[in-house]
């Protein structure tokens, strides 16, 4: 490759789950220390960061996709980007793109992206740049202070994972599970609290696998992170996400019923309602455990909304064991979900498995989940109506004076007035639609406010 003159502004494009969204964030703040700025809308980037997901074939794809339209559009406009690709293909394929895509500059992994700025000055030296190192806990402590601005943030506690489902990519992209330490996670949210947060949500491929000391040097997990964390000023609100139903704990439990800033709501991915499919997929649980544990929480937080991922057409599903996930949807009723066709990824073990299911029966059998689904988000969004509750308000609506924000059970609420990004309102919710609410604001009388 050709030396460059130093990128002076980038861009972070982070597909994937949350996770990514932080590191994505962490990149941008690690580049904000070498003086590179953020390009602005519309203005090309100097340097494009493709932060990837890896989990889905349609979501590994989108990097080649990307890459083949900068740089058609580097070439019209005379000048391509630098290109790093980070997050989980890079990972997983850094090598492959590295053969396949000769416009890339960087492939930097998910554990190793704090080593970016001695990469950047490879790349700008001519010199293509590969690290997909897990040196585990030393990216955190290389990573530059936290400058993210705005009223949610994320946090990430805990990263990779042990569980080895037979369909999944992330233990070999991500690695072996690890928990940042209490002392760092309490100043990283302090300093994300200065900086304007007021709810944290706090991530893990497996968050409520969390365990660490303590500030007493005791063992904790993560309902006592969240005790800590819930004694932070001005943090008002703690979510977590992803859970595992075999790392859930009843302290965890017991905090939904204890900490008033503990949000109701529960992400808690079953992937199928059948047992046996259950055990094909290595999840160590049956649908009669998972839905027990679900009963405990509505036992300490009865208006608690429950989340959940499913899979269709896992190799080997029949359609009876299909409806056996419908009946699950239904036990349970979620006020949310997400729902994907199986994707066989290389490396894998359900990827070479014997009954590969037909896309067209897939297809068929994820537009039948996803109306259940519908369904039961609709009636939990319906039966909100009515409720007064807090909403954060997270950014502008479409029309001028309306805002958007969430409530407790994460729903979407949006409502007119004199407000300002980042303000807690009380609303009274007035209207539900499938994916959304109209809400009104409320006066509380002096008197009645907490
Ligand atoms: N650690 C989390 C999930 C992380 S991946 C957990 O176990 O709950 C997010 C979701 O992607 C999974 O819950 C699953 O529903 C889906 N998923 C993972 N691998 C997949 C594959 N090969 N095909 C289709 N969906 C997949
Ligand atoms: Fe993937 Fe299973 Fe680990 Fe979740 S628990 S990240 S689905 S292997
Ligand atoms: Fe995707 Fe990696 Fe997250 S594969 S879902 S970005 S952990």
């Amino acid at each position: 490759m050709e030396p460059v003159a130093p990128p002076k502004t980038y861009r972070v494009k982070s597909f994937g789950c949350q996770m990514n969204v932080y590191d994505g964030e962490r990149m941008a703040e690690l580049l904000g220390t070498r003086g590179i700025t953020p390009a602005l809308e519309g203005e090309e980037a100097d340097l494009v960061i493709l932060n990837t997901c890896h989990i889905r074939e349609k979501a590994a794809e989108k990097v080649y996709s990307d890459i083949g339209r900068m740089v058609k559009a580097g070439a019209q406009a005379g000048k391509t980007p630098l290109i790093a690709v980070a997050g989980c293909v890079a990972q997983a394929e850094g090598e492959e793109i590295m053969r396949r895509a000769p416009a890339v500059s960087i492939v930097v992994g998910p554990q190793a992206y704090h080593r970016l700025p001695e990469m950047l000055d490879k790349a700008v030296g001519g010199e293509r740049a590969t690290d997909t190192d897990m040196p585990a806990i030393a990216k955190f402590d290389a990573l530059p202070a936290r400058r993210k601005r705005g009223p949610a943030a994320f946090l990430t506690v805990q990263e990779g994972c042990d569980k080895f489902c037979t369909y999944c990519v992330v233990p070999y992209t991500r690695g072996a599970e690890i928990s940042r330490p209490f002392a760092h996670l309490i100043a990283e949210a302090q300093m994300l609290v200065e900086a304007g947060a007021k709810e944290i949500t706090l991530l893990g491929q497996n968050v409520n696998a969390w365990a660490g000391e303590d500030d007493k040097g005791r063992a904790a997990g993560l309902a006592g992170l969240i005790h800590a964390l819930a004694r932070i000023d001005g943090l008002v609100r703690i979510r977590y996400t992803t859970s595992h139903p075999n790392d859930m704990d009843e302290a965890l439990i017991a905090a939904h019923g204890e900490v008033d800033k503990l949000m109701p709501y529960l992400h808690l991915p079953v992937q199928s309602g059948s047992d046996r499919v259950l055990k094909a997929m290595n999840r160590q649980h049956t649908v009669e455990g998972y839905l027990r544990l679900l009963e405990k929480f509505r036992a300490v937080r009865p208006d608690i909304a429950l989340s959940g991922d499913f899979i269709v057409g896992f190799p080997g599903e029949t359609e009876a064991e299909f409806e056996d996930t419908l009946r699950i949807v239904d036990a349970v009723r979620y006020a949310h979900a997400f729902s994907f066709k199986y994707s066989p990824r290389p490396g894998t073990p359900a990827a070479t498995l014997d009954g590969q299911i037909a896309p067209e029966v897939m297809h068929e059998r994820l537009h039948r989940l996803q109306e259940r689904l519908g369904h039961h988000q609709f009636a939990f969004n319906q039966a909100s109506v009515g409720r007064t509750c807090q909403v954060m308000i997270e950014r502008t609506g479409r029309e001028p004076g309306q805002w958007l924000g969430k409530s407790p059970w994460l729903q979407s609420v949006w409502f007119s007035g004199d407000h300002a990004i980042g303000d807690l309102v009380d609303v009274q919710l007035i209207e539900a639609g499938p994916n959304s609410l109209q809400g009104e604001p409320v006066r509380i009388p002096a008197e009645l406010a907490r």
